[in-house]
């Protein structure tokens, strides 16, 4: 089955609010490796250029004031169907209407302040990641626990 990574951004909400270590373990405890992360602060230039397509949506001026407020934390992570799978963990856009036992679920109320970003497909997740990260900066190795994934899906 198919490795993929994908890139997350613990937004400026969840880093005020002392909730990164919180997102980290819950990545970790799924499964998912991480091979990139750092500290960043996104200037404006950098949050146009990652949510360019919202560029002329009405909410744009907040969201970029909100996602340059303070730094935030980058990290790609990698496993089986990894960009799906980091999708439904972090839960629906809207922190109101995402389920319980997700991230935004359980922590957000907001749409805004939803904690956290992941790439939506395997097209965005390649160029988000060369956005955040060069490629010295991502570290292939062998996490002793993936033997949580059966033979014949590593195939
Ligand atoms: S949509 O409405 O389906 O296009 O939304 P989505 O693709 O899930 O993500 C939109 C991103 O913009 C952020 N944002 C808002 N979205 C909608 N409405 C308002 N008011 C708003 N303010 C900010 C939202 O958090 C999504 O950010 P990311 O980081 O991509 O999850």
């Amino acid at each position: 089955m198919r490795f993929e990574r994908t890139l997350i951004l613990i937004k400026p909400d969840a880093m005020q609010r002392g909730l990164a270590g919180e997102i980290i373990k819950r990545i970790e405890n799924k499964g998912l490796k991480i091979v990139g992360i750092k500290m960043l602060k996104m200037d404006k230039k950098l949050v146009e250029e990652h949510y360019n397509k919202y560029k002329e949506k009405p909410f744009f001026p907040v969201l970029e004031r909100f996602m340059s407020s303070t730094p935030i934390i980058a990290m790609v992570v990698e496993g089986i169907e990894a960009i799906s799978v980091v999708r439904r963990m972090i839960g629906k856009t809207n922190g109101r209407e995402a389920e319980s036992g997700t991230i935004r679920g359980d922590f957000s109320m907001s749409i805004s302040k939803n904690l956290i970003h992941a790439s939506d497909s395997e097209e965005n997740a390649r160029e988000e990641i060369n956005r955040f990260f060069k490629e010295e900066e991502l570290i292939s190795w062998k996490r002793i626990d993936e033997i949580i994934y059966s033979e014949d899906e590593l195939e």
